[in-house]
């Protein structure tokens, strides 16, 4: 671990020895290798990752991996719609968050540029970044998840719950990922082009892949809130 001004930097080479060691080396990928995931590890990957639990075990996901050729031409096309349109998501993008909580997420913003080499007054270069998204940060694994239920709080827990076992038991295998929202921005394109029917809401989606391991926006470690103001003990 290494930590220049208020930010910290961690390696993130190599598989993760343990539960604990994937959850405190975790964290979001968004520059990832070419090299592909040999199809074998992905199946296993995703089969174990169906373990995660939900409400009454109702497993209220379909889980949609796209690589190769069918990635590609998605990504042009989301980049495209990404550049010229506003998002249009299933379920509207949470808004109106406390004070203490939107600081956070400028920060996360700031650093990211900072590290990134992006002067935050410069629109083209901060949209060109956001645009990456759609483009998988060059991951070769892009997944989409859907849901039939009808959108409730529940349904929402319990994809949260299958994203962080996914990207925990990635973290084992060697591998990175970006949980996306933003890849819910554009429900239609996506459901036309996998062929999916109206009542498949897009709830998330995921870059996957093997991480480029020296990149400083890579091995930017976020920060979390102390024990102390977070937890209370009673
Ligand atoms: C539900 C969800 C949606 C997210 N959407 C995006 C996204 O669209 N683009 C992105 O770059 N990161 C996205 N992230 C990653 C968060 O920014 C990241 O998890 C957060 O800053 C904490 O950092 P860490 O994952 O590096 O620990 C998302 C994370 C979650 C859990």
């Amino acid at each position: 671990m290494q930590k220049s001004d208020d930010l910290e930097f961690i390696d993130i080479a190599g598989k993760a020895a343990s539960v604990s060691e994937a959850v405190r080396t975790r964290h979001s990928v968004r520059e990832f290798d070419s090299r592909p995931v040999e199809i074998n590890e992905l199946r296993e990957l995703i089969d174990d990752s169906l373990r995660s639990p939900s409400w009454k075990n109702s497993q209220p996901w379909n889980i949609h991996v796209v690589t190769g050729e069918k990635k590609a031409s998605l990504s042009a096309k989301l980049v495209s719609l990404a550049r010229s349109q506003d998002p249009a998501p299933d379920t509207a993008w949470a808004a109106g968050f406390p004070s203490n909580i939107k600081k956070r997420m400028f920060d996360l913003g700031m650093k990211l540029y900072g590290i990134a080499g992006i002067d935050r007054k410069d629109k083209e270069a901060r949209d060109n970044f956001m645009v990456r998204n759609f483009e998988f940060f060059d991951a070769p694994v892009a997944l989409f998840i859907t849901t039939r239920c009808e959108l409730n709080f529940y349904v929402g827990i319990d994809i949260g719950c299958y994203l962080s076992t996914l990207m925990l038991l990635a973290r084992e295998r060697g591998m990175s990922s970006c949980a996306q929202a933003s890849l819910s921005s554009f429900p239609e394109v996506v459901r036309a082009d996998l062929g999916l029917p109206e009542e498949d809401r897009l709830i998330c989606g995921l870059s996957l892949g093997y991480p480029l391991a020296d990149s400083p926006v890579n091995r930017y470690h976020t920060p979390r809130e102390s024990f102390e103001s977070l937890v209370k003990f009673y």
